[in-house]
């Protein structure tokens, strides 16, 4: 198939400023860029005039931060979606995100193709690709990084100083770190030798807990249907609540993870993560969870939460299972309005109080003081009818034991 036009995933980075140039010599097609602002901090300034200077006929650049924070993160915070009951999934989210916006400007443009920065042997390949099938299978898309014929940094730096692109400011970090407004992942270098602590360079943005303040601080977050909507009792709007707890964390040393995980492709990796914003959200969003659902729904939850967790690691964003089971979450949020304050202290998090209009914690059932309502007396027939299974067995087992004395 005849490529002409080629949508390509532009961070500005070297690996994608190296392929705007090979795409476009390889197929001798147009080029277009296309960069998603999710809150990465240092990427973005001189994005366009680099594309262009690399040979791009257009570079896009979208401000998604907004998009990111109400439709994808907060569906995350919702769903209570932490892969392996840690990872916040900073970039498994926004991958659907620029996904979608890659075959917007594809389809908008006339591009027959989008293209990604993406290994071989990562997660974000079958994000991107398995997303790309789910909203436009006619297009094609091309992962350069699995075909191409460098081996090393190296070559690709040799590459672009033979064809003069401009890759100044990419090269100074021994890590590859992924960034946007849920999180920060960092990894390679010293970080794959899991038996080593991470140097504290490898942090970006949390102070050590070490050197955090010696007085601890506490934060109220108010929800409304499972969306936070209020930092100390004002209004906040959804990008500046989450930036404005990113700086309250990370000042506090909240929000470091140091997890071995499953990739997708079947191996384990080590990766770093910084989420200050993600985790104390998640942390009161569950607490709020706990005072508000019943037992059973609370229970359920606990399963849709790591199942939807694994289907956005493993890029099935864009799925029917996906949908279903956030109309499952949704309708579980109606009552998860509310308040939560935490208190940051030195890499903690401690929930000091949770109140709501909709909360089961009733203290005249829970009290062990004179104002106790509960009715004693009824759970001796209830222990009786329930634990009745459990004593049939016993007298079987009992029986059958006898039988062989006999
Ligand atoms: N392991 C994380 C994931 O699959 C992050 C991947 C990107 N990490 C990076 N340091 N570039 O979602």
């Amino acid at each position: 198939m005849a490529v002409n036009k080629i949508v390509v995933a532009y961070s500005g980075g070297l690996d994608t400023s190296v392929m705007v140039k090979w795409l476009s010599e390889k197929y001798n097609a147009e080029i277009i860029t296309a960069t998603g602002f999710l809150g990465q901090t240092n990427e973005i300034k001189g994005v366009k005039e680099k594309a262009l200077k690399t040979g791009a006929s257009k570079s896009l650049i979208f401000d998604l931060r907004k998009e990111f924070i109400t439709n994808y993160a907060w569906k995350a915070l919702k769903a209570g979606a932490l892969y392996e009951g840690a990872y916040p999934m900073a970039t498994a989210i926004g991958r659907p995100l620029l996904v979608k916006m890659l075959v917007d400007i594809a389809m908008e443009e006339g591009a027959d193709a989008v293209a990604h920065g993406c290994t071989g042997k990562g997660n974000d390949q079958v994000r991107f690709e398995v997303g790309v099938q789910a909203l436009a299978p006619e297009l094609k898309v091309i992962a350069p990084l699995r075909e191409w014929e460098f081996k090393s940094r190296e070559e690709e730096i040799e590459y672009a100083k033979l064809k003069d692109i401009p890759i100044s400011a990419t090269l100074k970090s021994p890590y590859s770190i992924d960034e946007n407004l849920w999180g920060i992942a960092i990894e390679c270098g010293v970080l794959e030798d899991p038996t080593e602590a991470p140097p504290e360079d490898a942090y970006q943005i949390t102070v050590n807990p070490k050197f955090a303040p010696d007085q601890p601080q506490s934060v109220t977050i108010t929800f409304e249907k499972g969306i936070p909507v209020m930092l100390n009792g004002i209004s906040y709007d959804p990008v500046e609540l989450v930036t404005a707890l990113n700086e309250l964390g990370a000042a506090h040393g909240i929000g470091r993870l140091d997890l071995i995980e499953n990739r997708v492709v079947g191996i384990k990796s080590r990766e770093i993560y910084e989420a200050p914003a993600a985790v104390i959200l998640h942390t009161a969003h569950t607490e709020m969870e706990r005072l508000n659902l019943d037992k059973e729904t609370f229970r359920f939850k606990q399963n849709v939460s790591s199942k939807i967790a694994n289907l956005i690691y493993d890029g099935l964003w864009y799925s029917p299972l996906f949908d279903s089971l956030m109309a499952f979450v949704d309708k579980t949020q109606e009552c998860i309005t509310g308040e939560v304050t935490l208190e940051l202290y030195k890499g903690n998090l401690r929930v000091l109080s949770r109140s709501s209009a909709h909360s089961l914690y009733n203290k005249e059932l829970a009290t062990y003081s004179i104002e106790d309502k509960f009715d004693h007396k009824a759970s001796e027939g209830f222990i009786k009818i329930y634990g009745l299974p459990y004593k049939t067995i016993a007298q079987l087992k009992k029986h059958a034991e006898e039988e062989v004395f006999v």
